[in-house]
């Protein structure tokens, strides 16, 4: 019987990945802390096919030339808009918003009868449900406890998302999660009701300010401390030694006390941080 050699499937591998991936994908994880397997060949190409039309390139090669190249600089944008993950939604992981108002807000509260201004964080707010999820929860309880002001820092890398977060303009599935109640309070619908898009009112959008921020970049240019940073579902695209420092550093803008919410889906458990678990995805500085 003949025997007919096969290729190893770690050099079957090797052969579909295509020029200039593996760089690229050091790129990203150097840029964002984003990690890239080869197994994301097929979504970068796809996330980065328009980008290279747009440009008349051929190949992630002669991209990542470009992106290293000084050139590059006016494309980084660009590239962070095609290569991060935007999924979000409004009230999502709805357990964290009841868990802040049933115990975050009452364990800060300096005391009923003194003015209180809270800060909130969401670190990676993609295009600003989470922060404004935030903003209608905070003037629910502000309508409760009066003498009470809020304040939310929505920040992330991709300028398309901040952009549509500044924006704060929705199509009508986006805002299913959002109570009928909060709807009525919290949202404006377009003039022309062909366009079934919704605003959130002025009121709130007064309250949350957007800015870039790169949570792997050098400085993060923020002296504000934080009653309560929500960071979830970003970490999960980092490494460990990504997440520790990430997490270190965000810990530094919290106040002692204060409440640090993730992705139920992530975990601080192996982090050498300085934060306790207190409840599922939520943990407090020690
Ligand atoms: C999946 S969304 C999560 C949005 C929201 N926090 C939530 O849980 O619904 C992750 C966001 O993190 C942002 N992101 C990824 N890497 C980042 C980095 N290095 N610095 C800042 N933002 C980053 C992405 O642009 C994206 O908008």
């Amino acid at each position: 019987m003949s025997v007919v050699a096969q290729p190893s499937s770690a050099a079957a591998a090797r052969e579909v990945i295509p020029p200039g991936f593996r760089a690229l994908a050091e790129y990203i994880t150097q840029e964002l802390g984003i990690k890239m397997s080869d197994a994301k060949v097929p979504m970068l190409q796809s996330r980065l096919a328009r980008r290279l039309r747009v440009l008349g390139l051929d190949s992630l090669e002669a991209y990542h030339q470009l992106l290293s190249s000084p050139a590059g600089a006016e494309e980084r944008s660009a590239f962070f808009d095609a290569v991060t993950t935007n999924k979000t939604d409004f009230f999502r992981e709805p357990q964290h918003f009841t868990y802040l108002t049933s115990t975050v807000l009452p364990a800060l509260d300096p005391a009923a009868d003194r003015s209180w201004n809270v800060r909130v964080w969401s670190a990676g707010c993609s295009t600003g449900e989470e922060a404004y999820t935030l903003a209608m929860v905070l003037s629910e309880h502000g309508l409760i406890r009066g003498n009470f002001d809020y304040s939310i820092l929505a920040t992330d890398i991709s300028q398309r998302v901040l952009e549509a977060g500044m924006d704060a303009i929705y199509e009508r599935p986006l805002i299913a999660p959002i109570p009928e109640e909060l709807r009525k309070r919290y949202l404006m619908r377009s003039r022309n009701p062909a366009d079934d898009l919704y605003r959130i009112v002025p009121a709130l959008r007064s309250r949350v300010r957007f800015s870039t921020l790169n949570l792997v970049g050098p400085e993060y240019r923020i002296s504000d401390t934080f009653d309560a940073i929500f960071f979830r579902n970003v970490m999960i695209y980092f490494s460990k030694a990504t997440q520790e420092r990430v997490v270190t550093r965000l810990c530094e803008h919290l106040r002692p006390g204060g409440f640090l919410f993730i992705g139920h889906s992530e975990s601080l458990a192996s982090l050498n941080v300085p934060v306790r678990m207190v409840a599922p995805a939520v943990y407090r500085m020690k």
